[in-house]
């Protein structure tokens, strides 16, 4: 049988939602190489591996998918395999790389994924292999050819890379340096995405609080004069922005997002640990008395904003007395949702050459515990939500019903006695919910 002529791409795309935008952006380049996507990977002519490092468990399922990826070459030999992404980047991972896989044609890292292009071209016409990695970031260069995903939301980049160095993180060495993105770029950005018709705009950084630009003006730009500056682009449409570390959370940012009505009413707030002899080792910078006093800051301003966060269990030296004060915070601040992970050894990072590692039978119980304390919090904050309206954006429609988030992004799925439709906001009273889950009916549609 003839293969079809028309090159496929398939990218696998690992870790956060950064990664998930550095994809459309890879996604990209390869439509203008003339690729088109693949439903999967065995049907496409590049595979692509976008990896994260932030826990091993990321990267053993990278590891793991490359032997798949390595089976299918040995049926094609013409298959092209790139990785790029966090995981090369990371010290002595790229020549790791190339010795245990010597089946992978393009190994590149985070500071020069703006060559992908070059490196694809090098492969299919020289029959080259590629392995370059930068060591250090240079100037941004943003890549213009995204191919984003459809839907109603997209993402855009207004900072790169993170100075905080929390003791447990690689990110930092993967990443490099805070860079801000100039804000006439973010702005005519968002200004064509909002006349695409994307609805939902995030803003996206490790630390967006940290957003610092000074244009050839000489004015300066923090985080909260982007948040104001975005939400005064014409249009019918949302915004929200990940991540924000608490110590840098000002109330400047807090009340623009209170003024402000496109601003969503939410916060992801990592955490992290509540005992402040674990957030000392951990380099967070606050204790859990700042941490509350921020989320009162946030309730006072924003009442009903949600709030979200990330918790580390089993960090270096952690006690059942440090795991109970983080069970303590989690029950005063009753967060929305919380992301649970499992503290990873990564090298090179200064909490991996701690004494007193945890062995996993504590941790796993512990973030059983956590996991476990959350879904009564959580329950407790749906039962609150019965009786209220707010406003949703319907993203997608799944047998008649909508589902969206709410403007503290709460998911809720909804019905109506009008058609619904994909990219609107609805008023929409909450009637019940199912777990952690929230259902409601439209009461009107909001705008036109
Ligand atoms: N910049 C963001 C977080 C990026 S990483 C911030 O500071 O909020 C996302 C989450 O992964 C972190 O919040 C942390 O909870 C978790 N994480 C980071 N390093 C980890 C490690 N070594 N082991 C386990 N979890 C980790
Ligand atoms: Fe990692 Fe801390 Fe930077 Fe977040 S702020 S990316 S947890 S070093
Ligand atoms: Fe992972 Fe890199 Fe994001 S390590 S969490 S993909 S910044």
């Amino acid at each position: 049988m003839m293969k079809d002529s028309i090159k496929k791409y398939f990218i696998h795309t690992y870790g956060c939602q950064m990664n998930v935008h550095e994809s459309e952006k890879l996604a990209g380049v390869l439509c203008q190489h003339g690729y088109v996507k693949a439903e999967e990977d065995a049907e496409a002519d590049i595979i692509v591996f976008n990896t994260c490092c932030i826990r091993e468990s990321a990267e053993t399922r990278v590891l793991g998918n490359l032997g798949h990826a390595k089976k299918l070459k040995e049926a094609n030999p013409d298959l092209i395999i790139a990785i790029c992404g966090c995981m090369p980047q990371k010290a002595g991972t790229a020549e790791m790389l190339k010795k245990r896989c010597p089946f992978i044609d393009i190994i590149f890292g985070t500071h020069n994924l703006s060559l992908f292009g070059e490196y694809l071209d090098k492969v299919e016409n020289e029959g080259k292999k590629v392995l370059e990695i930068w060591h250090e970031e240079r100037q941004i260069k943003e890549l213009d050819t995204i191919k984003r995903d459809e839907g109603v939301s997209a993402w855009v980049n207004i900072m790169y890379g993170c100075n905080n160095f929390c003791s447990y993180c690689i990110v930092p060495y993967v990443k490099g340096r805070e860079r801000s993105r100039s804000i006439d770029e973010i702005v005519g950005e968002i200004n064509s995405l909002v006349k695409e018709g994307y609805k939902e705009i995030t803003l996206l950084g490790q630390n967006v609080n940290s957003y610092n630009f000074v244009d050839e003006k000489n004015n300066h730009y923090d985080f909260a004069d982007v948040l104001d500056i975005v939400s005064d682009i014409e249009g019918d449409f949302r915004i929200k922005f990940m991540t924000s570390h608490p110590k840098d959370i000002s109330e400047k940012v807090v009340k623009t997002i209170a003024d402000k009505q496109k601003l969503a009413k939410y916060i992801h707030l990592p955490l992290q640990s509540g005992s402040d002899r674990i957030l000392k080792l951990m380099n967070r910078k606050y204790d859990s008395a700042q941490y509350l006093a921020k989320v009162d800051m946030i309730r006072n301003y924003i009442p009903d904003c949600g709030i979200t966060s990330d918790i580390i269990v089993g960090f270096p030296t952690e006690t059942n007395e440090d795991f109970e004060a983080t069970e303590t915070v989690v029950r005063k601040v009753c967060f929305n949702n919380l992301f649970t992970f499992i503290y990873s050894r990564r090298s090179g990072t200064v909490a991996d050459k701690m004494d007193g590692q945890i062995d996993i039978k504590t941790k796993r119980e512990r973030i059983k515990h956590l996991i476990d304390l959350q879904f009564g919090l959580g329950l407790r904050k749906a039962e609150e939500q019965i009786g209220k309206n707010g406003c949703v954006l319907c993203e997608k429609l799944i047998g008649g019903k909508g589902y969206g988030k709410s403007q503290n992004d709460t998911p809720v799925t909804f019905d109506s006695d009008e058609p619904l439709e994909t990219g609107k906001f609805y008023n929409v009273k909450i009637k019940s919910h199912r777990n952690t889950k929230l259902y409601g009916t439209v009461i009107n549609k909001i705008g036109d």
